[in-house]
């Protein structure tokens, strides 16, 4: 089977309806999507397919149709997105489990809508919970993202 994981090309023998998160975890040794719940429902497994957010536990991976993008491949050349900036910026993570699916959803949102307003945050990340409460936190480094995009476009 054939997958592109933040834009490398990998060849794998493996069973066909193991888990998107299991083969990333797993087989390709890439710790940045996190297993929470394993039924779809916490958002910590979040990774990128051509850029629209899924949860990799619940997607068996021979439905992955396009280049998967996890929070390891997010800053390709080192240099942090205005997301992960304003992340550290804005101290969100607390303990940080969460935080790698956070910041996967959170992309997504601003590319498809660089200036959301708190309702669109509030659709946007409802399937990624936080066990901490990093809620307010993740509004204010989401808007944040959205300013500093907009000053660099
Ligand atoms: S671990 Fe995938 S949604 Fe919870
Ligand atoms: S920062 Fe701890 S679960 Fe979100």
């Amino acid at each position: 089977m054939e997958l592109t994981v933040n834009g490398q090309r990998h060849s794998l023998d493996i069973e066909s309806d193991m888990p998107l998160l299991w083969v990333l975890r797993d087989e390709l040794g890439m710790m940045g999507p996190k297993f929470g719940c394993g039924i779809g429902a916490c958002g910590a497994c979040t990774v990128l397919i051509d850029g629209v957010p899924e949860r990799s536990c619940a997607l068996p991976v021979q439905y992955v149709e396009g280049a998967v993008t996890t929070i390891d491949g997010l800053s390709g050349d080192g240099v942090l997105t205005a997301v992960q900036e304003a992340w550290i910026a804005e101290q969100v993570a607390q303990c940080g489990y969460c935080q790698a699916g956070q910041i996967m959803s959170a992309t997504a949102l601003l590319a498809s809508n660089p200036a959301p307003s708190d309702a669109d945050i509030d659709e946007a990340m409802s399937g990624n919970l936080c066990r901490c409460g990093t809620y307010p936190r993740i509004r204010t480094a989401i808007k944040r993202a959205a300013s500093t995009q907009s000053a660099r476009s």
